[in-house]
């Protein structure tokens, strides 16, 4: 079954098509990766999964509702590139606050999703007092409290130091092998290798799509970052 399923999808900012007749399928309790340059339509891409945005045409399909319906919502969890915290709030209360907006107000749930990110120790500082790594943790712990079907992560380990990015990885896996899916955006290479599928995102259209070893076959190039290097370089930018 798919988790997620987009066909045909247009979304325009003015005269600007961010996606451009994107369509993907993300089976459901898979890692799915989505990589492209900067501006190629990632984040467009997950805030229409998010229910945010709507699309100007084609079909969006989340655990088989449109999105944006009340019940998609409570089943999913939004981890946005920027975080978005309350800053007078503490760790525990903004994670609280969260689970309680997606219908879960079980302050245990909060407990763990804290946990899970690492951050029990300061469960109880303000935001405000965090660093930009911990930020990114506590918006982790948002995302996942009310133990969401689907995780829509934007680049969620852009200031994450690489022994904590390798643990969140771990249980990142283990939520998917307990069913949830999990649609990633990253810029970072040795991430992108621990996905199930791969997409690269070009232009707002999925230029090519597959397993870290289907996409490596398929340019013939030793790693990951020349593979796309070689499938982005062989399209021509639009005029
Ligand atoms: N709200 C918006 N208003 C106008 N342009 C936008 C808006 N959101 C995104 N864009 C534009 O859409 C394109 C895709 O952006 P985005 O989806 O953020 O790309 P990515 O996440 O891959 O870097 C970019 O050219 C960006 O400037
Ligand atoms: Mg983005």
């Amino acid at each position: 079954m798919d988790a997620v399923a987009l066909t045909d999808i247009v979304k325009t900012f003015g005269r600007l098509r961010a996606l451009d007749g994107l369509s993907l399928n993300i089976r459901a309790g898979t890692i799915y990766g989505i990589l492209g340059s900067n501006g190629a339509g990632k984040t467009t891409m997950i805030r229409l999964i998010a229910g945010l945005l709507a699309a100007d045409s084609g079909e969006a399909r989340v655990l088989d509702d449109p999105p944006g319906r009340p019940a998609v919502l409570a089943r999913t969890g939004y981890m946005p590139q920027t975080p978005a915290l309350y800053e007078e709030l503490t760790v525990h209360e903004n994670v609280a606050f969260f689970a309680a907006c997606y219908g879960r107000r079980d302050p245990a749930a909060a407990d763990s999703a804290v946990e899970f990110v690492g951050l029990s120790d300061r469960s109880d500082s303000q935001v405000r007092t965090l660093s930009g790594g911990m930020r990114q943790r506590v918006s982790l712990a948002c995302a996942i409290a009310h133990d969401p079907a689907i995780l829509l992560l934007d680049e969620p380990t852009v200031g994450v130091d690489p022994a904590l990015r390798v643990q969140l990885w771990g249980r990142f896996r283990d939520m998917a092998a307990r069913g949830a899916t999990i649609l990633v955006s990253s810029h970072i290479m040795d991430e992108a290798e621990r996905c199930d599928t791969l997409g690269l995102i070009l232009n707002g259209r999925l230029l090519a799509e597959g397993s870290v070893a289907e996409i490596r076959a398929r340019t013939g190039a030793a790693d990951l970052e020349g593979a796309f290097l070689a499938l982005a370089g062989s399209v021509d930018e639009p005029a």
